[in-house]
């Protein structure tokens, strides 16, 4: 049986998975609209702790208006070459001010201009229009630091519930679903 404590078992996969997997970070975030309407796409991991899950993103994005309608996701990282699958659910709330600056200070300045010139999830009319935002952007900041821009940031997936899932012969696979209940963690077993 895993740790009784899914933190601390994730926290042993990562590192685990950081020895064999070129991006153990990447994970597919699920949100949806109001309406119940879901989307996913891949974003990556950038800090967990007790709190949660951490990602970055554009506040403006399709991502940022479905948690902002509604604040509900779930995620899914998978490791083939560990035969590991991690299922995370919850609410979602936006990191400090504070939190968002520290990791933005720690991003390549190509990044920093990127956030400010794509208007993330919007229609361009052609790559060109792209490349002349990077460009008014570039003179924008040039010689100075790229601040953080208003509309970007970090949101943590603050778990209700988090399934550890092996992969066993014959689709005999283990599955251990966490789940939130009176300030702790109870823990059963899923047929596979
Ligand atoms: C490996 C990989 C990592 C990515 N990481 C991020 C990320 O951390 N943040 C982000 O906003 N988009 C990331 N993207 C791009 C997203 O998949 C997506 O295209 C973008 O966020 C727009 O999504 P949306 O229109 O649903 O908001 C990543 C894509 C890939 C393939």
């Amino acid at each position: 049986m895993p740790d009784p404590d899914p933190f601390t078992q994730l926290r042993a996969w990562l590192e685990e998975a950081r020895a064999v997997v070129g991006e153990p970070q990447v994970m597919t975030l699920a949100t949806a609209t109001a309406e119940g309407k879901p989307s996913a796409r891949v974003v990556l991991l950038r800090d967990l702790d007790e709190r949660g899950l951490t990602f970055f993103t554009n506040r403006t994005s399709r991502k940022g208006d479905e948690l902002r309608a509604n604040p509900r996701a779930a995620i899914a990282l998978h490791w083939w070459e560990l035969g590991r699958q991690v299922r995370v659910e919850g609410s979602v709330e936006e990191i400090s001010l504070e939190e968002s600056a520290a990791y933005w200070a720690t991003r390549q300045r190509g990044s920093q201009i990127a956030a400010w010139a794509s208007p993330q999830s919007r229609p361009l009319t052609d790559r060109a229009a792209l490349d002349a935002r990077v460009t008014e952007t570039e003179e924008r900041f040039d010689g100075q630091g790229v601040p953080l821009p208003p509309f970007w940031g970090g949101y943590r997936l603050i778990p209700e519930s988090i399934e550890l899932w092996t992969h066993r012969d014959d689709r005999l696979h283990d599955r251990v679903r966490y789940t939130r209940e009176d300030g702790g963690w109870r823990s059963e077993r899923l047929a596979p």
